[in-house]
C-alpha cells in the first residue's frame, strides 16, 4: 500500500509490531524450555502469555480503523530473534545461555517500547483515544517485562558475587 496520509503511517506501523508480536510468541517457548533460571523461565512464559492478550489488542486497534489486522514482515525483529536462537544453539554453560537469553529478550523489549510509543503518539495526533488506551496496555507490559528481565540479570550477577 502507498503511504500517503498520518493514518496509512499508523496503519503500517501497526502491521509491523502485529507481525513482530506473532513472530516473538512463536519464538519464547523455546526459550522458556531452555532457560536455566526458574525465575527467568517463569519470566518468559508469564510474558509469553501477555503476548497473546497483546496480539488480541492490537486486532482490537485494527478493527477500529476497519482494516484487517494483517502483518508486514518486521526484520527487525527477526534478526533479534536469530540471535536469540543463535545463543540457544551455541551456548553450553547454563548461566552464560541465560544471560544471553536475557540481552536477548531486553533487545526486544526495548523494541516493542520503541513501537508502542511512537504507535501511541500518532494515534493521540490522529485523536484516537480509544487506541491509545489499548497500546497504552501493551507498552506498560513491555516495560514491566524489561524491568524484571533487569532484576533477573542483577540478581543473577549478585548471586555470582556473593559465592
Ligand atoms: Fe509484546
Ligand atoms: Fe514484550
Amino acid at each position: 500500500m502507498t503511504v500517503k496520509t498520518m493514518e496509512d503511517l499508523f496503519v503500517e506501523t501497526l502491521k509491523d509490531i502485529y507481525y513482530a508480536e506473532r513472530h516473538i510468541l512463536k519464538a519464547l517457548p523455546a526459550m522458556v524450555k531452555k532457560a536455566g533460571a526458574k525465575q527467568l523461565k517463569d519470566a518468559l512464559e508469564t510474558h509469553r502469555k501477555e503476548t497473546e492478550g497483546q496480539v488480541d489488542r492490537l486486532e482490537q486497534v485494527f478493527q477500529l480503523f476497519e482494516v484487517t489486522a494483517r502483518g508486514k514482515k518486521c526484520q527487525a525483529i527477526e534478526g533479534i530473534v536469530a540471535e536469540a536462537k543463535e545463543h540457544m544453539k551455541d551456548i553450553e554453560d547454563a548461566e552464560v545461555l541465560d544471560a544471553g537469553m536475557i540481552g536477548a529478550a531486553q533487545a526486544v523489549e526495548h523494541y516493542e517500547i520503541t513501537r508502542y510509543g511512537t504507535l501511541i503518539a500518532w494515534a493521540k495526533q490522529l485523536g484516537r483515544d480509544d487506541a491509545v488506551e489499548l497500546l497504552e496496555a501493551n507498552l506498560e507490559q513491555e516495560k514491566n517485562a524489561d524491568k524484571l528481565l533487569t532484576n533477573i540479570a542483577e540478581a543473577a550477577v549478585n548471586r555470582k558475587a556473593a559465592a
